[in-house]
């Protein structure tokens, strides 16, 4: 019995979904354990190339159980139509079940989300979601199975959302009735996928199964260790891999995480190794016009691009305490002559050269400015490798650099999209917890 956690350690896309479909064939079940549908996660293989939301991504193997956790936020539309998209790519959803504390995104979630950003949010009702759940005034999935359950919460939560609605933001208020019979058509169109999801992970781990914990966004995304106020509102950070699958610790046996070998960003907030779009550095890491070009997944937004920064990814490895890393897309890095590496800030104020962060805070990174590190580029092909001796040595050594800048040992390197685009160079489905066992008191 394994368990890994698979958690972002940049600002999301980083390739989770690949990493995740790579190693489910080893799981047998999947969990994703925040977000909801702000997460776009690309998986390409033999079946196609597929883009999820909030199934987890291993439901491409019709044999896994895939979980959407309670620590998820649902918009129950969306979620129909991915699970629709998924049936006409002819693939099998019998393995899907879906929590039901996980809580619901309403339509005025949406539209508050998007009267109210500050951030360059995805406008999918991410951030008022969750500000409900906080607030003790959400509705859970398990709410839209029973119609005295929702009747009775929106009799409570409307007329306030309502009044919000109208008197502050100017926008259509929503009518009782009418959100509480399309709600329950939600609710009867999911309720096959619904389960009791705690006490099946923990038969699973009772079991001796093989669990992968996915999460989506990245750390620098995380409310409380991101770039604040520049976040999500979850905890995509390997801990929220207990709070949002109901696991506690000693559960979870190797944290995986997931970085690109450069940086991107979608949305705003600080990112200190940015390179200006226009640069022809910037064009040649976004690829523009190619499969891989950086555009989001869930907005289509152009993606912010820099080089790969050293200072926020070890303190990235530290607040995930990852075991090993991933690193994807080197590939996309063939074409340089110079590659830099953000390894230190120097503090605008003091002067003072930070090598650790004490936080990723918006205040702090905006006085900081980056120390860049060159390195040359090994100007040749890695695309599709899959053998560490069929990587350029000036390649391996920028592995070895980023490996030993981080403090971290590297797992998997991504060479391209697919599945079989990768160089495993540790097996991480070895580290094996025991299985629970009942003490023998009375003996
Ligand atoms: P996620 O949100 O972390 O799952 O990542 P996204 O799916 O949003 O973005 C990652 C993008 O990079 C997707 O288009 C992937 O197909 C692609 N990708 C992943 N790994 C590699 C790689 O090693 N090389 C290349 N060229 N593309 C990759
Ligand atoms: P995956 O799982 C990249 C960003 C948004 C915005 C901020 C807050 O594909 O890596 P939100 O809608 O969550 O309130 O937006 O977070 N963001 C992401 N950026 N990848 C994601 O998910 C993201 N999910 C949210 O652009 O800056
Ligand atoms: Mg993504």
């Amino acid at each position: 019995m394994v368990s890994i956690v698979i958690s972002g350690g940049q600002w999301g896309d980083e390739g989770k979904a690949k990493i995740t479909d790579l190693l489910s064939e080893q799981a047998e079940y999947i969990v994703r354990y925040q977000g909801g549908a702000n997460a776009g996660h690309t998986v390409s293989c033999q079946a196609g190339l597929f883009k999820f939301h909030l199934i987890p991504s291993g439901i491409l193997f019709s044999d896994k159980i895939c979980i959407i956790g309670p620590g998820t936020v649902i918009e129950p539309s969306f979620l129909l139509k991915e699970i629709e998209n998924l049936k006409k790519q002819n693939i099998s959803l019998k393995g899907l079940r879906i929590s039901q504390l996980a809580h619901i995104t309403m339509p005025w979630h949406s539209a508050l989300d998007k009267a109210t950003d500050t951030v360059g949010s995805t406008g999918r009702g991410i951030g008022p979601t969750y500000t409900d759940k906080a607030k003790r005034a959400g509705i859970q999935v398990k709410d839209l199975l029973q119609e005295s359950s929702l009747r009775a919460k929106l009799e409570k939560i409307l007329p306030k959302q309502n009044q919000t609605l109208r008197q502050i933001h100017g926008l259509p208020e929503y009518k009782l009735e009418e959100v509480c019979q399309e709600y329950l058509n939600f609710g009867q169109q999911l309720q096959p996928f619904v389960s009791d999801t705690l006490n099946e992970l923990f038969e699973a781990r009772k079991s001796g199964k093989n669990i992968l914990y996915e999460g989506a966004q990245g750390t620098l995304l995380d409310i409380t260790f991101g770039t604040y106020p520049f976040v999500t509102s979850s905890n995509p950070v390997a801990g929220g891999a207990c709070i949002g699958a109901g696991v506690g610790p000693t559960a979870i046996d190797y944290s995986l995480g997931i970085f690109k070998a450069f940086s991107t960003r979608v949305g705003d907030g600080p990112f200190p190794s940015e390179i200006h779009f226009e640069d022809e550095n910037a064009v040649k890491l976004r690829q523009d016009g190619t499969q891989w070009a950086e555009f989001g997944t869930t907005t289509g937004r152009m993606r912010r691009v820099g080089w790969f920064d050293a200072v926020l990814a070890r303190y990235a490895v530290r607040v995930n305490s990852f075991s090993g890393i991933a690193i994807t897309k080197i590939d996309t890095l063939d074409a340089f002559d110079e590659i830099y590496v953000c390894v230190a800030y120097r503090h605008k104020l003091t002067n003072e050269i930070i090598q650790n962060l004490p936080h990723a805070s918006a205040d702090l990174l905006s006085q900081c400015e980056p120390i860049l590190q060159s390195l040359e580029g090994w100007k040749s092909n890695t695309h599709k490798a899959t053998n560490l001796k069929d990587l350029p040595p000036l390649a391996r050594k920028y592995l070895d650099f980023l490996s030993n800048s981080l403090e971290v040992p590297i797992s998997i390197v991504s060479t391209g999209p697919d599945r079989e685009h990768s160089i495993i160079l540790k097996e991480v489905f070895c580290y094996s917890n025991p299985p629970l066992k009942r003490s023998r008191i009375c003996e």
